[in-house]
């Protein structure tokens, strides 16, 4: 923290070794370290500052997922740090509390990148969030999901186009961590998933299929706690979930097969062991945020996104010299993409949307909360409520795109400056 009451935090970018498998190292990147990166935490209100140093071989970027921020601290493709160069972006944290998460945004190079390893975890609390378990790595537990294939010498298949979505592997690594367990030591316990994958998609649950309380979407609480069984989250998305836990039981945090495609596979993601003794505690507010929802005036414009299986969204591919959509500082807009090729997702940054409908219905229940990601199925049309930004820049675009992140590359991305 510095005088002023900024909270300074360094990240390093660079290479080293990960042991996944006992006497096999695989080469990984990683921030401070060498796979993943440090969570960051932080309150609505403060000011943050970085210096994102590059010590990789060659230019990547750092991106803030979720961040509501100016264009030129938002670390997309055009705030490119060189090799053995630092970066540093600085800005105020004005958005309810959320899980958001950081990774390069190099254009052209994100799934590699991303893949390799560099990514984390950046909380935002505020009054509510303080209310559900928040003992962070005790009762309030990050969970970056994330797919692999490794060769025979324990590196990483690194075919970043290996199928029409990019990289499916076939190897789980939570946290970094392949085949992980945890011991639970307290009755209720809050997870922060996120799908740090790069094109992999998981329905999440439990081996037991016992029952979760959702709390949380991408961008920020939920109005009250959701009972289910099951959340179905792409890339980029992330939930919060609460889970209860009697003494000594067990159970598996996994992921079951969906239909054919990013879908496709059944893992197991964590064990789940309790202690015979579990910390006692006080039951779930069933109010968990008084955030308004987002509402669209009713001369709303509406923006039309057609996604096919080209990697180009309306026929156009990314073009960092083109400016394609230019909306004004504050606005709440409608956007609607149609999805008429294979499944994809589209994420949006610097905004905040919630889902009027798919296809003309409701979304489900676990996808009615704020958002910056959805996933669009193929066949789907969704209409997004998106509250956009304040930070007007003419000629700095922010940009938006599919985060299965081989489509991202290909050039399924587009550009939009706030005036
Ligand atoms: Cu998570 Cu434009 O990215
Ligand atoms: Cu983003
Ligand atoms: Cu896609």
């Amino acid at each position: 923290v510095g005088s002023d009451g900024t909270k300074q935090f360094t990240l390093t970018m660079q290479t080293g070794t990960t042991e996944f498998f006992e006497g096999k190292k695989t080469p990984t990147w990683g921030i401070n370290g060498s796979y993943l990166g440090p969570t960051i935490r932080v309150s609505r209100g403060d000011k943050v500052a970085f210096d994102v140093v590059n010590h990789l071989p060659e230019t990547s970027t750092l991106h803030w997922h979720g961040m509501r921020l100016p264009a030129a601290m938002d670390g997309g493709p055009h705030q490119m740090i060189e090799a053995g160069s630092t970066w540093n972006p600085s800005w105020t944290i004005e958005q309810p509390a959320a899980t958001t998460w950081y990774h390069p945004h190099l254009h052209g190079k994100t799934a590699l990148h991303v893949y390799r390893g560099l990514a984390g975890l950046f909380l935002i609390e505020d009054q509510d969030s303080k209310k559900l378990p928040s003992n962070y790595g005790v009762d309030d537990i990050p969970i970056i999901i994330q797919d692999k294939m490794f060769n025979g010498d324990g590196s990483f298949n690194e075919s970043m186009d290996l199928t029409p979505f990019g990289m499916l592997g076939n190897q789980i690594l939570v946290n970094g961590t392949y085949d992980p367990y945890l011991r639970i030591t307290s009755s209720q316990v809050r997870f922060r998933l996120l799908n740090g994958s790069n094109a992999r998609a998981y329905h999440i649950g439990f081996s037991d299929n016992r029952s979760f309380y959702l709390v949380g979407n991408d961008a920020g609480l939920l109005p009250e706690p959701i009972k289910m069984k099951r959340i179905l989250l792409s890339p980029g998305e992330r939930a919060e979930i609460v889970i209860e836990f009697k003494e000594g039981e067990e159970t598996i945090l996994h992921s079951f097969a969906g239909k054919d495609g990013i879908e496709n596979g059944e893992f197991d993601l964590v064990k789940l062991i309790a202690d015979q003794r579990l910390t006692a505690a006080t039951p779930l507010p069933q109010t968990l945020t008084s955030e308004p929802p987002i509402e669209v005036p009713a001369d709303a414009k509406v923006r039309t996104f057609v996604l096919t299986t080209e990697s180009a969204i309306n026929g156009k591919k990314m073009d960092m010299n083109r400016i394609d959509e230019v909306v004004p500082a504050r606005s709440r807009e409608i956007w609607e993409i149609t999805n008429k090729g294979w499944d994809h997702n589209f994420h949006i940054h610097d905004a905040t949307f919630t889902i009027l409908d798919k296809n003309g219905e409701l979304p489900p229940k676990y996808e009615r909360g704020r958002k910056d990601t959805v996933f669009i199925p193929s066949g789907t049309k969704v209409r997004l409520a998106v509250d956009f930004g304040s930070y007007p820049d003419p000629t700095t675009p922010y940009m938006y795109h599919c985060h299965l992140l081989y489509h991202e590359d290909s050039g399924m991305m587009g550009q939009f400056v706030i005036v």
